[in-house]
């Protein structure tokens, strides 16, 4: 079992990355970088940026590269700048690490911590930081999060006035926008919260779920549309299913760490066959047999009010990384409750 994993991850490993683009090519690429120069390279993604936001690195280092921009966090004084670049520093620290970075468990983090979400009570949410208590941490949905945490919290001792909400969603950040992804604009302002604030288990979305329905009551309940939710969903471009975790396995394209519309691409261009093994019911490209879907992701491509939005995701990666990036800060924010004149920032990527 364990070389046969291996196998599977031989061609998945950073620094060659086989992608089926959006034209149905097979090319060789790198990881986050390129994409990042093609899609919001240089100048492009400070001009793209409305006045009123503060684009932290470019703006503020001086002639002698010494700048400091303070803003009060969950009960210090923070340089959320600083915590971005701690936080992309440690993203591929350990190459031995699933594909060669921590982006896609921290971009997990920062949704499971989100996506407990209740509107109707405002629950819930990334606001109090409340998985790093038992409850929460223990919830099934959340296996392997630790790993994540744990990273994290080297970061914490760094900046210990940053609050572990702020902290996490931070990280979710830093890994789409190093991984290559869009800009997404962050707010601080989350306090952390006690063990009695966590929400009830079974509000995160189950993977095993094959009906458009479920993703639906997940994601209504949080205030997302059919459109959000299929670009939310599009995040699976990135990362992989470990079997001691959710009990699923494999990757959903040959680009792990690269953030792209290779999910939408993969989705509706491959043939998805039942994968004949013994773990849970999940779906594995015919063509290869590397590449894996959960029975929940196949709704994107069967409910048709889903499906539209996948195809226009697939065909037009520009809108999709505009529309991650609204629903993905939309996410990340739900039930915070930010102190007026709190400061939005856009963090300028390492690379960029
Ligand atoms: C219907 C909704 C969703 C379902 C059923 C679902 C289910 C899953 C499952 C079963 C895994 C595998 C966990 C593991 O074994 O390590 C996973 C991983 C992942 N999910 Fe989702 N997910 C959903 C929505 C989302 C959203 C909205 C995002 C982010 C915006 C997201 C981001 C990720 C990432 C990045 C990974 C890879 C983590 C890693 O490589 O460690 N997912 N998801």
């Amino acid at each position: 079992m364990a070389s046969a994993l291996k196998n599977l991850r031989a061609p998945l490993t950073r620094g060659a990355f086989m992608v089926m683009g959006s034209q149905g090519t097979n090319s060789f690429r790198t990881g986050g970088a390129p994409r990042l120069i093609r899609q919001f390279g240089g100048k492009g993604v400070a001009m793209q940026q409305s006045n009123t936001a503060l684009y932290v690195g470019i703006a503020a280092v001086g002639a002698g590269g010494a700048y400091l921009l303070w803003s009060q966090g969950g009960g210090g004084k923070v340089d959320y700048q600083k915590v971005y670049d701690a936080i992309a520093k440690i993203l591929e620290e350990d190459p031995n690490y699933d594909d060669g970075s921590y982006g896609p468990v921290f971009v997990r983090l920062a949704w499971h911590a989100s996506g407990t979400y209740d509107k109707a009570s405002g629950t819930g949410g990334s606001s109090k930081g409340t998985m790093r208590f038992e409850p929460e941490a223990k919830h099934g949905a959340n296996a392997g999060l630790h790993i994540a945490r744990e990273k994290l919290e080297k970061v914490k001792n760094q900046f210990p006035g940053i609050s572990y909400g702020d902290l996490w969603t931070l990280a979710g950040v830093v890994a789409v926008q190093e991984m290559g992804g869009p800009i997404v604009p962050w707010k601080p302002g989350r306090v952390d919260g006690t063990h009695s604030e966590c929400p009830p288990d079974g509000r995160l979305p189950d993977g095993a779920n094959p009906s458009p329905q479920h993703p639906r009551d997940v994601f209504y309940r949080m205030g997302f549309n059919d459109q959000e939710i299929t670009a939310l969903i599009g995040a699976h471009t990135l990362g992989r299913c470990h079997t001691d975790r959710s009990g699923f396995d494999g990757p959903w394209t040959f680009s792990p760490t690269a953030f792209s519309n290779s999910f939408y691409v993969e989705l509706l261009t491959k043939k998805w066959v039942d994968r004949s093994w013994s773990g849970p019911k999940q779906f594995a490209d015919k063509e290869t047999g590397q590449l894996m879907m959960l029975p929940a992701d196949m709704v994107f491509a069967k409910d048709s009010e889903f499906r539209q939005w996948s195809e226009l995701y697939a065909k037009d990666e520009k809108k999709y990384f505009e529309d991650f990036a609204k629903a993905y800060q939309k996410l990340l924010e739900l039930g915070v409750a930010f102190k007026e004149g709190t400061t939005e920032y856009r963090f300028k990527p390492t690379s960029a």
